[in-house]
């Protein structure tokens, strides 16, 4: 697995969960722990690739050799992530991106008054989407973590946000999905070909899908 395949390439993985702000003491995230993206960035270094990672809040140190920015917000993901797209050959979105963020921020923390609470929700951009609108050269993956028809879910994203691969988690199945070492996927591409993995580290499907990933570039150069 040490074969440096990915030498002189540029990848840009996102990872973790974003955080949006309610008031300057809470916020709604998700349960995404940087886990499978983390992986993702360590197998590919050590492949010799230079990698960018883009992460929300995580409690994990960086993979050697991997520069890393940190970021909170799906806006400031999306500005990162933009920054650095015409330069990398290679975009793994692992991240989990809040789909909607609270209309406002309050500026101070919201008191207890009412029996409800209402706070209104506006969409956040689909960085990934905005990605294929965009790419030229470049690979895009995505993940998509499902509770159900996993399968029809994934291949509307893969189709929807043109993306040459989609790793599909089946996160109600116990060993897959959020803040675990392993993870269940099934691995489908562009032209409808489906791979699917047994429960496998996070570590191991990072290295078979950098596979996949090195069997597209050395098919595209
Ligand atoms: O971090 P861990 O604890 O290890 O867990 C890993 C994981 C389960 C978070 C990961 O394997 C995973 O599945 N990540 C994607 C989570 C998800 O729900 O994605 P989605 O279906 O909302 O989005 C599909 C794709 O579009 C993703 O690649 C996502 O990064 C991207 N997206 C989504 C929304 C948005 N506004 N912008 C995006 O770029």
């Amino acid at each position: 697995q040490n074969c440096q395949n990915l030498r002189g390439r540029r990848i840009l993985i996102t990872a973790a969960g974003t955080r949006e702000a309610i008031d300057p003491v809470r916020y709604i995230g998700n349960r995404s722990s940087g886990k499978m993206g983390y992986a993702l960035a360590g197998a590919a270094a050590g492949r010799g690739a230079e990698v960018i990672l883009i992460s929300g809040p995580a409690n994990l140190p960086a993979p050697p050799g991997v520069s890393i920015t940190r970021v909170e917000t799906a806006a400031q993901m999306q500005a990162a992530v933009l920054a650095e797209f015409d330069t990398v050959d290679i975009v793994i979105k692992a991240a989990a991106v809040a789909d909607y963020r609270p209309e406002l921020v309050a500026d101070q923390k919201i008191k207890k008054t009412g029996n409800t609470l209402t706070i209104n929700l506006v969409k956040n951009p689909d960085i990934l989407f905005e990605l294929g609108q965009r790419k030229k050269q470049q690979i895009l993956v995505g993940f998509a973590a499902e509770t159900k028809d996993l399968m029809i879910h994934a291949r509307e994203k893969l189709t929807k946000k043109n993306l040459d691969m989609i790793v599909a988690n089946d996160i109600t199945l116990p060993g897959a999905g959020f803040n675990i070492d392993t993870n269940i996927v099934k691995i489908i591409h562009k032209d409808g070909a489906v791979e699917e993995l047994p429960q496998l580290s996070k570590q191991q499907v990072a290295e078979i899908l950098l596979d996949k990933i090195s069997t597209l570039l050395t098919k595209s150069t």
